[in-house]
């Protein structure tokens, strides 16, 4: 376990780390590497939630200290020849769509990955970027269209700021003894300066307080509706990630909530409804994402009533 994530903090991130993080609070660290993130059934916490069709190799890892560090080390610039090579790398199956514009959506799919290595710039303008977070806001899907997702996109310095915080937040850690100073310095500290390098941070929350009317109103799914709410901003992180990646930039998805939440919430005076759940980080990359493994696609996918 990280020991930055040990709930021995002050009183009161003390209670807001009981539950947290959940048994999967080893691929929420950023200290992982995806590349290093054991496949292996055994440890299927710590397995990629990718939904790729194609399976390529099974390498079983089980070692967790293996997992570090995290930053890559070849350059990668995202380009066309990028986005085929993954692909040829990942064996696609030759089907022919309909539409060309499918096969342009899962290039896209396969070419996002977690990228740690960022610069502060960025391939194209702000104005593009916010089309894409709000593109993303508006249409993703919610449960009864219930619209609970509630996002906040920060470039340059205001970006900078989410990172300040997280750095502070861990700095309390240290000194309240919950964090050993070494770990926090050899490890947790250049990993959110690493963070901090980068152009801007999506952060994504959900208003569980717009469910209450639905939840009255469907009482049989009341405890459904929180779920579907993460699931929901689930998707616009995917779809933000993936679109950002499709326009030349690196990312990664980062969880540092409940320790930061009071001081975002205060730094852009947010409704105290939005419950912060995940950091999106992206700049230029200045590093290639690692190797992936995959499990094998059999064991993860059924077809029945295929026709030949
Ligand atoms: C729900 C979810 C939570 C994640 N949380 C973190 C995180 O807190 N820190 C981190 O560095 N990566 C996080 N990741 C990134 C995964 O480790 C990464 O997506 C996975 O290893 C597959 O690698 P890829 O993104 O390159 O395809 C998360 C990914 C998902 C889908």
């Amino acid at each position: 376990m990280d020991p930055q994530r040990l709930p021995m903090g002050p009183s009161h991130t003390r209670r807001a780390l009981a539950h947290w993080p959940p048994a999967d609070e080893d691929i929420s660290s950023a200290e992982l590497q995806p590349a290093q993130v054991p496949i292996r059934r055994l440890h299927i916490k710590v397995a990629p939630p990718e939904g790729t069709s194609i399976s390529v190799s099974h390498s079983i890892h089980s070692d967790l200290a293996n997992r570090l560090p995290l930053i890559p080390s070849s350059p990668h610039p995202p380009s066309t020849t990028s986005l085929e090579a993954s692909t040829a790398t990942m064996g696609s199956t030759n089907v022919e769509f309909k539409n060309p514009a499918t096969a342009t959506i899962l290039e896209a799919v396969k070419a996002r990955r977690t990228v740690y290595g960022l610069k502060p710039e960025s391939p194209v303008s702000d104005e593009v970027i916010e089309s894409i977070v709000r593109d993303a806001v508006l249409h993703v899907p919610s449960s009864f269209n219930t619209q609970t997702s509630r996002v906040v996109l920060l470039l340059k310095d205001e970006h900078k700021k989410v990172w300040d915080i997280a750095l502070q937040a861990m700095e309390g850690l240290v000194a309240a003894g919950a964090l050993p100073k070494e770990a926090y310095e050899s490890s947790t500290k250049p990993k959110l300066e690493g963070f901090r390098a980068g152009y801007g941070t999506v952060l994504f929350f959900v208003d569980y307080d717009a469910l209450k009317d639905i939840k009255e109103k469907f009482a049989l799914y009341a405890d459904k509706f929180d779920p579907f709410a993460l699931e929901s901003n689930a998707m616009s992180q995917y779809l933000v990630w993936t679109a950002l990646t499709s326009e030349g930039f690196g990312a990664n998805l980062q969880h540092y909530s409940p320790l930061i939440d009071e001081q975002i919430q205060q730094t852009w005076n947010l409704p105290a409804s939005w419950k912060l759940d995940a950091q999106l980080v992206f700049g230029t990359p200045t590093a290639a994402a690692g190797e992936k493994a995959f499990a094998p696609i059999d064991d993860r996918f059924k077809v029945f009533g295929k026709s030949a």
